[in-house]
């Protein structure tokens, strides 16, 4: 049987970031409170008082008043924070253990608010394409099947690059998904990139520029870089203007890497710019999805970044162009 003094017991209780609060059944009176819990209480003076006259929230005061032989359990909204508050009944003691599960709440809900934006997202494209479908079969004019052919493919194309961004987003959430870094050739990189979204570039004549040093080197995971990078110079090529430019460049101190991709496009708002990072998040929603764009793009730019241990962050003028910056350490 181990032996544990008070001292380490109070020390370790006040070291925790949960409540407990301990009340005497018999006499109500407070008998211990932990570092966390204080936040419940009146003021600091509350050794045995009674604990209705200490305790600020009535509804705990209520719980601990509660009179039953099972112990209780029950979820109280307090400053905007939400607690699971236990009441146990241990040897004469009411001990009140109190546990701040706002985070859970915020997951739970991001969650909800995930799945119903992507029923949302491959919603239009099947209804489109239904309707698309029932004309083609009825019509008999070539040149308006032909037409409702490419309608059809467009919003066939729109989901599947859903659910590939989907993948690569719940491949990157999944434990076994572990960044391997190595060392490689970055201009390379940029080159195979332009060489595959050349065909984006076309309809804008937008110019690409790989300003990377041919020699140099990154020390990174080098097909998840890739999907991020891909993703930035995509969107440098669709959010930009008649004959606008992207330019890719990289420097390097001792510590980390940084890549530069910037645009002479149309900008983003200042106030939309602590948003863009977030899945789903759209400057302008309809523009994006007609140019093919699921917004979840940059949710997967920073995921990648973030697994690398680095940051991504963006400087933008809205009519003049933007300049995303992604930092890496070299080790
Ligand atoms: N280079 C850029 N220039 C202007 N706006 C951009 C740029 N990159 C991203 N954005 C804005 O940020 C939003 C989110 O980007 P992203 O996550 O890649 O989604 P999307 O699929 O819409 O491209 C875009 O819809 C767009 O409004
Ligand atoms: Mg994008």
């Amino acid at each position: 049987m181990v032996k544990i003094n008070d001292g380490i017991l109070i020390t370790f209780l006040d070291f925790l970031k949960e409540g407990i609060i301990i009340v005497d059944d018999e006499t109500k009176t407070i008998e211990f409170v932990n570092r966390f819990a204080k936040k419940f209480l009146k003021d600091e003076d509350y050794i045995g008082k009674n604990f209705k006259e200490v305790i600020e929230n009535d509804y705990i005061t209520s719980l601990i008043s509660y009179n039953q032989e099972k112990d209780v359990k029950a979820e109280v909204n307090i400053d905007n924070q939400k607690y699971l508050i236990n009441v146990y009944r241990i040897e004469g003691k009411k001990i009140i253990h109190l546990q701040d599960i706002t985070p859970f709440e915020v997951y739970k809900q991001a969650k909800k608010d995930f799945v119903s934006n992507v029923s949302h997202e491959l919603k239009t494209p099947i209804s489109v394409l239904k309707s698309a479908v029932e004309t083609i079969e009825e019509e008999k004019d070539p040149t308006m099947i032909k037409k409702f052919v490419e309608i059809a493919k467009k919003r066939i194309d729109q989901m599947d690059h859903l659910i590939n961004d989907l993948l690569i987003l719940a491949r990157l959430e999944s434990q076994e998904d572990q960044v391997k870094k190595e060392k490689y050739n970055l201009y390379k990189q940029i080159e195979d990139i332009f060489e595959d979204l050349k065909h984006l570039t076309v309809e804008k004549n937008i110019t690409l520029i790989n300003n990377i040093p041919k020699n140099f080197e990154v020390y990174a995971d080098e097909q998840k870089l890739s999907i991020a990078l891909k993703n930035l110079v995509e969107n440098s090529i669709k959010y930009n203007k008649q004959d606008g430019k992207v330019i890719v460049n990289a420097t390097k101190d001792t510590k980390n890497t940084v890549i530069t991709v910037e645009d002479t496009g149309i900008g983003i708002p200042e106030e939309s710019i602590p948003f863009i990072f977030e899945r789903f998040y759209r400057v302008d929603k309809s523009r994006s999805r007609n140019i093919g764009g699921t917004g979840l793009g940059l949710s997967i730019v920073k995921h990648i970044t973030e697994a690398h241990k680095g940051k991504v962050w963006v400087e933008s003028k809205l009519g003049e162009g933007s300049k995303f910056h992604l930092k890496i350490p070299n080790n």
